[in-house]
């Protein structure tokens, strides 16, 4: 019998629903909410509101895009943490009442562990061990995935995910958020060695994002009434020195992980993986040392709920069931 699941994820600002099929990715839809923009960040009540409107439209979207009807699905999965509480239980509530009527397992799943197996959705993911640096706008971790569904965590962020550190710089020089993708496309007409800016080296694996942060806020300040003009001239330039400490800092401890627990399996997901610079870093890396390097495409690289759905079918296929007491945890640890 073919195994059909519905995948669903609202733990910030994106609704989103998909279906695997066997593995295979039938349909993905993301609605991503827009209204955030002009606040600079994504506003919690805003986003639970947006998910309320959208989470059935978006829902019936996946399914018809699958081409199957409701009556088709062998088991819902749906993220329960860690994101926005509010936000969460939309999804959350949603996934309970479908899975209650349809009378189909539920099947929770980690946002972190969304990301870390969204390396299987186009179906040529690693054979394990494969290492897998999350990095997003809420995650930092650097994950050894022993086995499907076994995982040991090596390192995480100390303070801000990477993600973050690209939004709070970027909104410091003016830009609109996300600031990740902006910076990013900045960066490819600018210096990298225009400044210095520090890498933090932490003892073992973890990473640290604010003291780069902090010092990018001193050298704008620093540059007093002069400041616009700088801008001016130099963003491109900035913006590239910065993200090139954010990638030195990331692949100095992916390196390292390589090396030490001898894993010739390498991936990059979350939505930093999409910076291109920390993508070429990636790949140069494992071309010199023989290693394979496997990154989602773009849209999956971003929240998506294709990462939920392939998550989910892993852990039904493990026999895995959450019960109708599952709850938002906002603060989910990767187990
Ligand atoms: O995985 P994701 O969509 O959501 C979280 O789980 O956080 O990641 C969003 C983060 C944002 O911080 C955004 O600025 C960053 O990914 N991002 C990028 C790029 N594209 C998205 N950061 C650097 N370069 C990019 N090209
Ligand atoms: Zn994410």
């Amino acid at each position: 019998m073919t195994d059909v699941i519905l995948g669903i994820e609202t733990s910030c600002d994106d609704t989103a629903a998909a279906v695997v099929s066997d593995g295979r990715l039938l349909a993905s839809v993301v609605s991503s909410q827009t209204g955030h923009q002009r606040f600079g960040g994504v506003v919690p009540e805003l986003a639970s509101r947006d998910h309320q409107r959208n989470i059935v439209g978006v829902v019936r979207a996946a399914i018809d895009e699958a081409q199957l009807s409701l009556s088709d699905v062998s088991a819902v999965a749906v993220t329960y943490g860690p994101g926005l509480a509010g936000s969460l239980l939309v999804g959350l509530s949603f996934a309970k009442a479908l899975a209650a009527s349809l009378d189909i397992p539920l099947v929770g799943v980690n946002h972190i562990e969304g990301h870390v197996y969204s390396v299987y959705i186009d179906g040529n993911g690693p054979s394990t061990p494969y290492l897998c640096l999350v990095v997003s706008g809420g995650h930092t971790l650097l994950v050894l995935v022993e086995d499907i569904l076994s995982h040991r965590i090596l390192g995480s962020t100390r303070d801000d995910a990477a993600g973050e550190a690209f939004d709070k710089v970027a909104k410091m020089l003016g830009l609109p958020y996300p600031g990740g993708p902006e910076i990013d496309r900045l960066a490819q007409a600018g210096n990298p060695d225009f400044h210095a800016f520090p890498r933090s080296r932490l003892d073992g694996f973890d990473f640290s994002f604010s003291g780069l942060k902090t010092s990018v806020l001193y050298y704008l300040n620093a540059l007093g009434a002069d400041r616009d003009d700088y801008l001016r001239n130099h963003l491109p330039d900035i913006c590239a020195s910065f993200q090139m400490a954010v990638v030195d800092s990331l692949m100095d401890a992916l390196r390292r992980a390589a090396t030490e627990t001898d894993t010739r399996n390498i991936a990059i997901t979350g939505g930093v993986s999409a910076n291109s610079s920390l993508r070429a870093a990636a790949a140069d890396f494992c071309r010199r040392q023989d290693r394979s390097l496997y990154v989602p495409k773009f849209e999956y690289c971003m929240d998506n709920a294709a990462m939920i759905a392939v998550a989910g079918l892993l852990k039904y296929r493990a026999a895995f069931a959450s019960d109708l007491t599952l709850t938002a945890e906002p603060g989910a640890a990767l187990l």
